[in-house]
C-alpha cells in the first residue's frame, strides 16, 4: 500500500486570505493542495477556475490536485495545465470519450484521475486504467464540504484497489468527502491512501494539530 497523503480542500478555507491558507496548510503538513473546480451544471454549486489555480500555484510547491466537477472538462484540460495543476481528474459522466480526455491530460505531462459518485460503479475503470494514474472515490455527493460520509463507498474502495493491484503502474487511490479523524481509518483499511478533508482541516483552529490528527488516524489502520 502506497504511503498515507493528506491533501486539504482549499473549498472549506477562508478565500479572501487564500494565498495565506494554502500557505499555511502547506506549512501545516499537507501532501498536496486540493482544488475543488465546480460549474453549476454538473454539480448544484459554482466554485472557481484556472485563474484561481494559478493564485493557489503560487502560493506552494506542493503538488496541485484539480478535481474539476465539470461538464465537458476536455474543454479547460489546458487551460488547468498551464494554470500549474499537477493532478486533473474528471468524471466519467461528463466526458464522452473518457479515455481520450486521460490521455490528454498526461500528454500536457500531467497526473489523470478518475473520480467515481456515490452511486457509480466501479466497472467504468475497467478499460481506463493503463491511462489512470489517479482513482478518487467520492464518499459525498458532489457539491458541497461539510457532508456526512457515505459508509458504502468502503466495500467500493476494496474492490478498486484491488484492480489496482492488478496494474503494473503506480495509481493513487484517494477518497473526498466527510474525512475525519474517524471515518478515515475505515478508509485506509480498505486499500485508500489519499484523503481530502475539507471542514476536517480548515474548521478546526490548528491546522498542523488537525493534519496529524488525521494522519494518525490513517496510520493506526495502516
Ligand atoms: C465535495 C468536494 C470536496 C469537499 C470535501 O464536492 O469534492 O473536496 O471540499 O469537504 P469535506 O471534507 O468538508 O467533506
Ligand atoms: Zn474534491
Amino acid at each position: 500500500m502506497l504511503p498515507v497523503r493528506i491533501a486539504p480542500s482549499i473549498l472549506s478555507s477562508d478565500f479572501s486570505r487564500l494565498g495565506d491558507e494554502v500557505r499555511a496548510v502547506d506549512q501545516a503538513g499537507a501532501d498536496w493542495i486540493h482544488v475543488d473546480v465546480m460549474d453549476g451544471r454538473f454539480v448544484p454549486n459554482i466554485t472557481i477556475g484556472p485563474p484561481v489555480v494559478r493564485a493557489v500555484r503560487k502560493s506552494t510547491k506542493k503538488p496541485v490536485d484539480c478535481h474539476l466537477m465539470i461538464m465537458e472538462p476536455e474543454r479547460y484540460i489546458q487551460d488547468f495545465a498551464d494554470a500549474g495543476a499537477d493532478i486533473i481528474s474528471v468524471h466519467p459522466e461528463a466526458t464522452v470519450h473518457l479515455e481520450r480526455t486521460l490521455q490528454s491530460i498526461r500528454a500536457l505531462g500531467k497526473r489523470a484521475g478518475v473520480v467515481l459518485n456515490p452511486g457509480t460503479s466501479p466497472s467504468v475503470l475497467e478499460y481506463v486504467l493503463h491511462c489512470t494514474d489517479l482513482v478518487l472515490l467520492m464518499s459525498v455527493n458532489p457539491g458541497f464540504g461539510g457532508q456526512a460520509f457515505i459508509p458504502q463507498v468502503l466495500p467500493k474502495a476494496r474492490i478498486v484497489a484491488e484492480m489496482i493491484a492488478q496494474c503494473h503502474h503506480q495509481i493513487d487511490l484517494q477518497i473526498d468527502g466527510g474525512i475525519t479523524a474517524e471515518t478515515i481509518g475505515h478508509a485506509r483499511a480498505c486499500g485508500v491512501d489519499c484523503f481530502v478533508a475539507g471542514s476536517a482541516i480548515y474548521g478546526k483552529p490548528d491546522y498542523a494539530h488537525a493534519i496529524t490528527a488525521l494522519r494518525r488516524g490513517a496510520e493506526a489502520h495502516s
